[in-house]
């Protein structure tokens, strides 16, 4: 019998689908200043493109138009109350940025309640706070941040007004180092003495999962733009309770369930809503939904795998660069996201910055607002370094999707040849 062979068919070249984390970007220009606003995410940008020629109003129209971007609405709220472990009873609210969110919960905390916080935080999460707030010192370690927080409670309880609600408000990794902070241990001690706490997970979010059921949150805030969705959305995701008994953040339409003739005749809605009034922004929680699925399908363990085989890199490169001084309040190896502060000795850090940008790479200079700790750490820093020309401000150098390394090596090649 004769076989008569069929020729293969040729294979047809499959269309390559673009990395939903994949960043966009500008060839040639070296952005290291993830930690300010990092680049966008193809799915931030594909989501928002898929939804733009349906934009339409949210919650406030019959067309389909309409409806479909309030359900876009509606899912996204549901898909980044997902991608944080929010419990079925939490709000997810959105708002402009981690700013705005940790500003809602300080407006809804019920009276009386005392804030307590270190002074390691971004203003963000210092200055919202009500008078009377207890700032407790910048720890040298994760554990003595555990270790402090279980004695000031411990003194509050003693001392202030028993029944007063307390509420925690830390960063889940600092913008200044990068270090991480130990949240559900500081939570489990919060939870011992019956206090709250808030995660400011601006800068952790990008680069570890966070999950308020896992880690026994209260809160959790963070800004869409630093987690690769730009569009000015953030969140506060959290319990209902004080949220719902609080005053609205912002009074106006969307946030009411009845309005009466009466000037005071006004009934407020409960729920997300009643902190979101106004025409909400769709497409910032499209994008931050978007980005979110993509981080929960992606592997993250080789994500942050990569992550810090680059901040190895950039930090090896960087302590063999003479003058180079590492800013750091825990010691040198504690757990941290991929931002690196420092100061070149003897130069100005804004002059530093500027030479690195005439070479197309952007990073950060300044005190980050975190006055109290930056200055705090340029202090430290010239004690343990010995050095008596340290610069008043740092730089800072921060990392994230897409960032290569010949990105790093172009900063530790341009930081050692600065001109005289
Ligand atoms: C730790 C931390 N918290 C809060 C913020 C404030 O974020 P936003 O400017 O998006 O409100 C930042 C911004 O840099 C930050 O790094």
């Amino acid at each position: 019998m004769t076989v008569t062979l069929v020729p293969a068919l040729p294979t047809l070249p499959v269309p390559a689908r673009p990395d939903p984390l994949g960043v966009l970007g500008v060839p040639g220009e070296i952005n290291l200043d993830h930690a300010a606003s990092a680049p966008c995410a193809r799915a931030a940008a594909d989501a928002v493109a898929e939804l733009l020629p349906w934009y339409a109003s949210v919650h406030r129209g019959a067309g389909a138009l309409s409806r479909r971007c309030t359900l876009a609405y509606e899912r996204a709220r549901q898909a980044v109350g997902d991608f944080l472990g929010a419990r079925p009873t939490d709000h997810v609210i959105f708002t402009r940025n981690t700013t705005d969110a940790v500003n809602l919960l300080a407006r809804a905390l019920p009276a009386g309640t005392t804030v307590v916080t270190f002074g390691g935080e971004h203003h963000a999460n210092l200055l919202p706070w009500p008078r009377g707030s207890v700032r407790l010192p910048v720890p040298d370690s994760p554990a003595g941040a555990v270790r402090s927080l279980d004695a000031a409670l411990g003194e509050l309880a003693r001392d202030a007004r028993p029944g007063l609600p307390v509420l925690v408000a830390v960063t889940g990794a600092s913008n200044v180092t990068g270090e991480c902070w130990p949240a559900a241990e500081l939570a489990r001690v919060a939870h011992r003495y019956g206090a709250r706490i808030l995660v400011d997970a601006a800068q952790l979010a990008p680069h570890a999962p966070v999950d308020v059921t896992a880690s026994d949150l209260d809160y959790v805030a963070l800004s869409g733009h630093k987690l690769y969705a730009p569009f000015g959305a953030g969140v506060l995701v959290g319990r209902a309770d004080w949220l719902d008994a609080a005053p609205p953040y912002l009074p106006g339409g969307g946030a009411t369930a009845h309005v009466g003739a009466a000037t005071h005749d006004v009934r407020w809605t409960t729920g997300p809503a009643r902190h979101e009034g106004g025409t909400p922004n769709l497409l910032g929680a499209v994008a931050l939904a978007a980005v979110g699925a993509a981080l929960d399908a992606a592997d993250r363990a080789a994500l942050h795998a990569e992550e810090q085989a680059l901040l190895a890199r950039l930090r090896t490169g960087l302590a063999a660069l003479p003058d180079v001084v590492e800013l750091r309040a825990f010691g040198p190896d504690a757990p941290r996201v991929g931002i690196v502060s420092f100061v070149v000795a003897g130069r100005d850090s804004a002059e530093v910055a500027a030479h690195l940008a005439r070479r197309r790479i952007g990073v950060r200079d300044g005190l980050f607002c975190a006055h109290p700790l930056t200055r705090r750490l340029l202090t430290e820093a010239a004690a343990r370094s010995g050095r008596t020309d340290l610069p008043p401000t740092a730089l800072r150098a921060s990392i994230g999707l897409g960032t290569t390394a010949g990105e790093v090596d172009a900063l530790l090649t341009a930081l050692a040849t600065l001109p005289g």
